[in-house]
């Protein structure tokens, strides 16, 4: 997809938030730090629309980025974050959790986990979640610039194979750091979006 026009919407509390022009989302669900806002700004050719930060738990609503009029990107707070109360994580979890399973623009889950690391715990029972909801995910791999790509297809099997994913779910190697997987990731959201 070319992207012509993207803009920040709205940094989103609750549902009376939430854009009502029933265009198709696409949500990005990740622990914190993993790289989401970063994985938006490549997507859409921006440095900074989506803010980044090196320091942890920055986003902490969800986000909304419309693309060309025609598909929302919704940045997720990251999960994951220890030094986050547990009155905000639940707060937080409530949000996304009502969020996935109540809100029918949704097309497609962006899972994005660092392809360096095994996943953690937190992204083990998200997909399992996702799963138990029936809800359309691609799997990202990011950050795949910091390690050799001779390594790529060992460290995807470990993620695949601890996810336990679905046949039906796609998995894409990514770096918002070098473009890598770009296009193929926009070809998967296309598939899902119609657009
Ligand atoms: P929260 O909003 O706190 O949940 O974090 P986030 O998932 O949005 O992460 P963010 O995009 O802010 O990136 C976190 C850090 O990782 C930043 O310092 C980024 O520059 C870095 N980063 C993100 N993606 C990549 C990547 O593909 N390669 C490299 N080398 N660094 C990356
Ligand atoms: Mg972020």
């Amino acid at each position: 997809m070319k992207v012509t026009k993207a803009e920040f919407i709205i940094s989103a509390v609750g549902p009376d938030q939430y854009p009502d022009d029933a265009l198709p989302e696409i949500a990005l669900a990740g622990r914190s730090n993993v790289g989401k806002s970063s994985l938006i700004n490549r997507m859409i050719n921006r440095k900074n629309l989506a803010r980044t930060s090196s320091t942890p738990g920055k986003t902490q609503h969800l986000n909304y980025y419309r693309i060309n009029d025609a598909i929302y990107f919704v940045d997720f707070p990251g999960y994951g974050y220890a030094k986050v109360s547990k009155s905000q994580r639940q707060v937080w979890g409530a949000m996304i959790e009502k969020y996935l399973m109540e809100r029918e623009p949704l097309k497609l889950v962006l899972l994005v986990i660092d392809l360096r690391h095994p996943p953690s715990k937190d992204d083990e029972l998200m997909y399992d979640w996702l799963k138990h909801y029936d809800l359309p995910v691609c799997v990202v791999a990011t950050k795949a610039d910091k390690i050799p790509k001779s390594r790529w297809q060992k460290h995807m099997k470990i993620i695949k194979d601890a996810l336990v994913m679905r046949p039906q779910d796609s998995f894409v190697m990514f770096s918002s750091e070098e473009g890598i997987g770009k296009d193929e990731l926009w070809n998967q959201i296309m598939q899902h979006t119609g657009e």
